[in-house]
């Protein structure tokens, strides 16, 4: 089944919130404790300054089948937030999104694309030439998370000129 890209829109914002809650809790599971998930998933909770963080950020909204599947968020060089529902987990909804978002990115002149990935995501940037360059400990809500900066480079290498 293929996944559908579009714009986020203002009246996602509850939807794209249930599923970070899912995504977080379900997904997350065999990385991060019950009490490091539930303080991850809390970032939701406002759902006005979630909306705003979303809003303010390039965001994408996957379909899979007409159901929202995931969703990812760029801003300023860096993908801020990945998260795919677990009902549509290892359906390449992630691949389809940050595909998306790199070659926006691109087409916007960023030629290198950065990220703090979750132990969840490390994987899957590994995989799309994504490069660790430093382990982080951040607090959220009252619980430590260590987490990865992963950085790529979009633009290819400029061509070598011929040698004389
Ligand atoms: C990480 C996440 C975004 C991946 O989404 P997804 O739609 O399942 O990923 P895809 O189906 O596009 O995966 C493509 C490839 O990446 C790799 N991959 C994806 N998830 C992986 C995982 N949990 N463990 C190891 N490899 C993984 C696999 O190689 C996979 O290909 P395969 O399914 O053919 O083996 C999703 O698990 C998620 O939302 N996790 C919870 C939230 C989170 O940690 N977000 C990232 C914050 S930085």
């Amino acid at each position: 089944m293929t996944v559908a890209l579009r714009p986020f829109l203002p009246a996602d914002a509850p939807a794209l919130a249930r599923l970070f809650r899912a995504s977080v809790e379900i997904l997350a599971e065999d990385d991060y404790s019950e009490n490091q998930r539930a303080a991850w998933a809390a970032a939701s909770d406002d759902l006005a300054a979630f909306a705003q963080r979303l809003a303010s950020a390039l965001t994408l909204v996957a379909l899979r089948n007409h159901e929202i599947a995931g969703f990812a968020s760029f801003g300023n060089g860096a993908l801020d937030l990945l998260y795919v529902s677990p009902d549509h987990a290892r359906q390449g909804v992630a691949t389809a999104l940050v595909d998306a978002v790199e070659k926006l990115a691109l087409a916007r002149g960023v030629k290198e694309i950065q990220t703090d990935a979750s132990d969840v995501a490390h994987d899957f940037f590994k995989g799309r030439g994504y490069v660790a360059t430093q382990r982080n400990t951040v607090s959220l809500n009252g619980e430590w998370f260590a987490n990865t900066t992963m950085k790529k480079q979009l633009a290819p290498p400029a061509p070598q000129g011929k040698p004389h």
